[in-house]
């Protein structure tokens, strides 16, 4: 373990794991399969869940951005719209709204942003998504730009939406945004700890892990093994502190759990065996030629198998699955790795949200507290 990596895990350890949840925002739950899932994506749905998820250990929810159908999802609910309505219905929560910088100015979201804050006093957030998907920016009329310039492009974008929220008179002059004696006003809440609404950011290739390190405050990766999370917190926080910064780590992870091994094991089968294969095929394809031009073949999906792509985000790499006990040691052993968040998607929201709450928090929570006392 490097000096880096080290001082990364250290951090993790030194306070209680935060859990997000995703936002069933767009039709079809978190699987592309035909399974029954007791999921909705309706608004009355989304709103008791997210109560349920404020009252169950839940800090963060992270809602979902698609434009047009994709391989599964037939209808979407604007993630901007959707994130304040939650945050408006809930009294804790945290709502990042997921935003594509290709189809937004800094200055506009910033704004959006600050009044979100004000409106749910100082529960929003944002995570920059680049995007995988050309279809959606081809139909809605914007260029589709090759990877690095996409990571170019939202790097900008962190940096002006951080800059118009701290400065009276942002100018800028970037290759991508432009913005001249800009005031925004009024600023989005500011408290200790916070000096801005936290910015997320998804997306694990090279270019992704790079723009982390220098510009984001929260890097979320994919479904992955230990040693695949190890490799993604090392990198980061090797640019990050040669920028002197520090960046935490969310990770995903579909969760199933039941109060038996086989039980468990059963239910993500049966997802794995219904599932929806052409779908599952086509946006397979689609993802992988987003990522083709890294050409270091390290970003989201590059190695992603038909079984993994079946959860869109290889949740079931993150191997969230059997007892509560099970699940709560491997969800400890992330935490050992570096994690600060876990980010979870489940099959029947409502119930396993609660079940995780009354059933596998506390097991994690007394975990935690037996690795802070082995640590000193
Ligand atoms: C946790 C997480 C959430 C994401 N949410 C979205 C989303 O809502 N909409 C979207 O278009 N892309 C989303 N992405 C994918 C990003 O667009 C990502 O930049 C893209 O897949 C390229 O990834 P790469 O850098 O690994 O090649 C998400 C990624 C992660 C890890």
């Amino acid at each position: 373990m490097t000096d880096v990596h080290a001082e990364a895990v250290r951090r993790a350890l030194s306070a209680p794991l935060k859990f997000a949840y995703w936002v069933p925002n767009v039709s079809g739950g978190l699987v592309v399969s035909k399974i029954e899932q007791r999921t909705d994506w309706s608004y009355e749905y989304n709103k008791t869940l997210a109560q349920l998820a404020e009252n169950n250990g839940f800090e963060y929810a992270l809602s979902q951005v698609r434009y047009i159908s994709s391989y599964g999802a037939a209808y979407q609910h604007e993630s901007t719209s959707f994130s304040l309505a939650l945050l408006l219905a809930t009294e804790r929560l945290k709502v990042i709204a997921a935003v594509h910088p290709g189809l937004w100015q800094p200055g506009v979201l910033a704004k959006w942003l600050a009044t979100a804050d004000h409106l749910s006093g100082g529960r929003a957030a944002v995570n920059v998504v680049s995007g995988w998907f050309k279809d959606e920016f081809t139909k809605l009329g914007e260029p589709w730009l090759e990877h690095g310039e996409r990571y170019r492009r939202s790097e900008e974008f962190i940096r002006y939406l951080k800059e118009i929220w701290t400065s009276d008179h942002a100018e800028l002059n970037g290759d991508f945004y432009r913005l001249h004696d800009f005031d925004l006003k009024p600023k989005p809440l500011a408290s200790e700890g916070r000096p801005h609404p936290e910015v997320f950011q998804g997306g694990n290739s090279t270019d992704a892990r790079g723009m982390a390190g220098r510009v984001s405050d929260w890097y979320f990766s994919n479904g992955n093994s230990l040693e695949g999370i190890a490799e993604q917190v090392t990198d980061v926080s090797e640019v990050a502190h040669v920028h002197g910064r520090t960046v935490r780590f969310g990770l995903n992870g579909f969760l199933v759990a039941r109060d038996t091994e086989s039980e468990a094991r059963d239910v993500l089968r049966e997802i794995i065996d219904k599932a929806d294969r052409q779908a599952v095929e086509g946006f397979g394809a689609a993802v992988k030629q987003a990522g083709q031009a890294t050409g270091d073949g390290k970003g989201m999906w590059q190695d992603s198998e038909f079984s993994d792509l079946v959860q869109y985000n290889d949740g079931f790499r993150t191997g969230l699955i059997g007892t509560p006990e099970q699940v709560a040691e491997r969800i400890v052993a992330y935490k050992k790795q570096g994690v600060n968040l876990l980010l979870l998607g489940f099959l029947h929201y409502h119930e396993d949200v609660a079940y995780f709450g009354e059933k596998i928090l506390p097991l994690v929570r007394e975990l935690e507290a037996a690795e802070l006392e082995k640590v000193g």
